[in-house]
């Protein structure tokens, strides 16, 4: 279906092909959906910017926030997305649910969409949850996190981030060379990173212990080192990763101490980095382990940046996958021509 531009939220020349009813992985998308969904957000964050913060895009929709792990960032990011292009936005509590009485993801989901909802984004510690919704509800389901699977909307909000900056400076994202840094093996941000990057043509470095980094992430065409101090003056970008505590079985390291001793992001690592490094990291932080408080906060950081982009980045998914086409986000395939300020640029 096409779709007429928006001038009113910035979506206004050149044309993109959406025709995804859901998000569930980073690895599924082409270059082209992933550049689609980064210039769509580029128009729409200007919306963000407005004393009125607000567009009717999504009016007349429901958007369910269904989060079976906690979250700051991401759960609040996606509600402000929807209440800024008018949907409306239920906050489903699972501990004060019936889930806390025994019911299952199927039927939980199920009576949700029987409300009448377009689009469920959906938070589970198992890889696959989200998946395995889609098969179940007609309505749009959108991955915010599963297990150590994927986290797509956080891989597209780096990603933004990274275009934005690097764009400033006229370079493009296929001539960087990132290094993820930490817990890349529990990781779901990891992979959705991985994947992004390496489609838009980014040289990727795995950086981390043995224990936390296997080698056979080498098997997906990227790099594997264990020696953060050797990689740093070669890459642009440094992603940290949150050591994950509640997901290790595990000592997968001696001690913390150890642990920050060689791969720790601090001043003097910093020293050793290109000028114009950028430093990123999801969220949460655990400020001195992974990251030091003046990395965190200090002038190459970009992670209070990367949150900002992430609201911008999650109006477009809800746009391009409930909104875009008009009203049928409930067939079998949501098929929308976008109008955007950019091409397929990369
Ligand atoms: N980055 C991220 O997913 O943060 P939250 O867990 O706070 O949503």
């Amino acid at each position: 279906m096409t779709v007429a531009p928006r001038t009113d939220i910035g979506l206004t020349s050149d044309s993109i092909v959406w025709t995804r009813r859901h998000l569930l992985a980073l690895q599924d998308l082409t270059p082209q959906e992933i550049v689609a969904v980064l210039d769509t957000a580029r128009a729409l964050k200007e919306v963000s910017t407005r004393s009125i913060k607000k567009v009717p895009a999504l009016r007349g929709k429901v958007v369910v926030n269904l989060f079976f792990e906690d979250s700051t960032r991401t759960r609040t990011s996606f509600r402000l997305s929807a209440q800024r292009m008018s949907a409306d936005i239920v906050d489903f509590s699972v501990s004060t649910s019936s889930v806390s009485k025994g019911e299952t993801l199927r039927d939980t989901a199920r009576n949700l969409e029987a409300m009448g909802i377009d689009a469920i984004v959906i938070r589970h510690r198992s890889s696959g949850a989200a998946e395995t919704l889609s098969r179940l509800v007609q309505c749009s389901v959108i991955n915010a996190g599963d297990g150590s699977h994927e986290h797509p909307t956080q891989g597209l909000l780096d990603l933004f981030t990274i275009r934005e900056i690097f764009q400033a400076q006229g370079r493009k994202i296929a001539d960087l060379h990132v290094a993820i840094v930490g817990d890349v093996a529990h990781s779901r941000v990891a992979r959705s990173n991985l994947w992004a990057l390496t489609k838009l043509g980014a040289r990727v470095t795995l950086v981390g212990p043995t224990t936390l980094c296997p080698n056979q992430f080498a098997d997906l065409g990227v790099a594997v080192s264990h020696d953060l101090d050797s990689v740093l003056p070669h890459v642009d970008v440094i992603n940290l990763l949150r050591v994950q505590f509640e997901r290790l079985t595990s000592a997968a390291f001696p001690s913390l101490r150890e642990y920050n001793r060689f791969f720790g992001m601090d001043e003097a690592r910093l020293q050793k980095c290109r000028p114009d490094v950028l430093i990123l990291h999801p969220g949460p932080m655990n400020r001195g382990l992974e990251i030091s408080t003046p990395v965190a906060d200090g002038p190459r950081s970009a992670i209070l940046h990367q949150v900002t982009n992430g609201l911008a980045v999650r109006m477009a998914v809800l746009y391009l996958c409930i909104g875009a086409s008009g009203d049928n986000a409930r067939g079998p395939q949501n098929t929308a021509t976008v109008h955007s300020e950019e091409s397929t640029r990369l």
